[in-house]
């Protein structure tokens, strides 16, 4: 039987924190150990400078990003582990497919619709800071997809829409062109936890509330104690299921380990040694993959390697698919 693929991509902008790791890393790495998928997983860089102009960041996340998941376990001999911008197939075909999408689909992307409707909301003109990278964002996100024919696409919610977007121009180009891509689908997994950051939203570095993947156990205990708690005193029962603690405790412990916390919280654990207890879970759990991490940080030229051999198995896929897309639109050698 032959392999489904499985593609995904990690924008480098930022520091891995919990929510990335319960979210996306966690599942992807488990995932990657099934042999009957064959899992694509890129650093999206070109993607980065849509937000982020920061040449150092970008750079530095891109290597902090890398480390992470080959810390946590990525074996990047059984899956294809890649640098976007290794792959310039990736931008050639992103042209091709820029000239086969309608203006109109462009507009209808949410992320783009969202700034529009801020810049309204704020009096400013329609497309103030609204660079050309956001608005054809959906078409190098295809771009990425169809160049390997990925099939299966886990993304959180809010990129659905760009995996649908991508079918579309998908359906489009094969259309026009003849056969060469096969149509993505969105493959969005409700069990996959979404993290509450230390404020009770979404963790997420927009709203500035994470708890990065790899402090150190001191740092990583002073981040657990700033999650927002009630007043509720030790001794007085409390709700589990409306508690930050309680819901990345959940997403770090066996079945088991959660039905004795909610035990804890309803004889009244004090909210302190609730967090003693979670630093010490997750602690646990990351203090192997710290160690690796921090040594992958400070050899970025070994996580250069790895990339490197990435792309050289990346580009196998890439080239040959390139080649016939280019000659499909006219693009070919003369006589
Ligand atoms: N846009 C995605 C995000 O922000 C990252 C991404 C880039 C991606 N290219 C991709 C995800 C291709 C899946 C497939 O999360």
């Amino acid at each position: 039987m032959s392999q489904k693929r499985v593609l995904t991509g990690i924008t480098t902008s930022g520091t891995p924190h919990l929510g990335n790791y319960v979210g996306a890393i966690r599942p992807a790495i488990e995932a990657s150990r099934d042999q009957n998928y064959q899992s694509f997983f890129f650093l999206a860089d070109y993607h980065a400078l849509i937000k982020c102009q920061d040449p150092e960041a970008v750079h530095q996340s891109t290597l902090e990003i890398a480390a992470a998941w080959l810390a946590l376990g990525l074996n990047p001999e059984q899956v294809v582990f890649y640098r976007q911008s290794d792959i310039p197939e990736i931008s050639e075909l992103t042209w091709c497919l820029t000239c086969m999408t309608a203006k109109g689909l462009m507009n209808r992307a949410h992320a783009y619709k969202a700034a529009v409707q801020a810049n309204k909301k704020a009096g400013e003109d329609e497309d103030a800071a609204v660079n050309m990278g956001l608005f054809s964002y959906p078409i190098l996100m295809a771009a990425d997809i169809l160049m390997f024919n990925g099939r299966n696409i886990p993304v959180g919610r809010d990129q659905i829409q760009h995996v649908e977007m991508a079918r579309d121009i998908a359906q489009r180009f094969n259309h026009h062109y003849g056969e060469h891509f096969v149509l993505p689908e969105a493959q969005v997994d409700d069990q996959v936890a979404v993290l509450q950051g230390l404020d009770g939203r979404k963790m997420s570095k927009s709203y500035n509330n994470t708890i990065p993947l790899f402090l150190t156990e001191k740092k990583l205990k002073k981040h657990i104690n700033k999650i927002k708690t009630n007043l509720l005193e030790p001794g007085e029962p409390k709700d589990p299921d409306s508690s930050s603690v309680f819901q990345i405790w959940q997403a770090f412990a066996t079945a088991q380990q959660s039905a004795e916390m909610r035990t804890q919280f309803a004889e009244g654990i004090a909210w302190g040694e609730a967090k003693k207890q979670l630093f010490e879970l997750i602690n646990e759990q990351l203090k192997e993959p710290r160690e690796r991490y921090n040594q992958l940080i400070e050899n970025p030229a070994e996580v250069e390697q790895v990339l490197i051999q990435g792309a050289e198995k990346a580009r196998q896929y890439s080239a040959p698919l390139m080649a016939k897309v280019r000659a499909s639109v006219g693009i070919k050698p003369l006589g």
